[in-house]
């Protein structure tokens, strides 16, 4: 086990690159499955957690689509603040389109809220949402979440696009906050 410090926090690895890449596989056949006779989706990518779960699983899709990113923070630390800033927006229309919208990871739901209240605005055909982890225990929001890749417990976590503050991002594996 090994342990790293990011900012003024500890952490611990949890799960192991292998177990990470054997549950994208995973999720990518499902959507394969889903979407192998969809028109032309969207895969919209939540910045920036996304970003290395979304290049990993785009690779295993069997399908043609179309990317897209979006930049929301809410996050301050360990903590969801609840108020979503939308930092880069879409840029284009995208009505009429399917959508699968990647997260990194559903909390209380707060972004993924704001998100699929954003694609009923722009007036899409179909959203479906897909993430790397969810805190079933911390979710209060209502939408069914399509695609879970790992359920995890109300624990705080980096590594594989997921940062403490900016940090840990770039790490392979995931990690844990180890006490306090
Ligand atoms: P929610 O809006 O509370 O569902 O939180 C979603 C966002 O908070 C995610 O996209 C992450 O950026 C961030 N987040 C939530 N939990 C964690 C965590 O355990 N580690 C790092 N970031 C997290
Ligand atoms: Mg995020």
């Amino acid at each position: 086990m090994e342990s790293i410090k990011l900012h003024d926090l500890t952490f611990r690895t949890m799960i192991e690159a292998k177990e990470i890449e054997a549950a994208v596989s995973r999720v990518a056949q499902k959507i394969n499955e889903d979407f192998r006779d969809v028109e032309s989706p969207i895969v919209l990518g939540v910045l920036n957690g996304s970003f290395i779960f979304l290049s990993d699983l785009v690779r295993k899709f069997e399908f043609r689509c179309e990317l897209c990113f979006v930049k929301l923070s809410s996050y301050s630390g360990q903590e969801s603040t609840g108020k979503m800033r939308e930092l880069l927006g879409l840029g284009k229309s995208i009505k009429g389109r399917n959508v699968i919208i990647v997260e990194d990871i559903v909390d209380t739901g707060n972004s993924i809220k704001y998100m699929l209240n954003e694609m009923k605005r722009a007036e899409v055909a179909s959203v479906k949402v897909c993430t790397l982890f969810f805190k079933p225990e911390a979710y209060q929001g209502d939408a069914a979440i399509d695609y879970v890749a790992m359920n995890i417990g109300n624990e705080f976590i980096v590594g594989y696009g997921l940062d403490y503050n900016e940090y840990g991002r770039e790490l392979k594996d995931i990690y844990v906050v180890d006490g306090e």
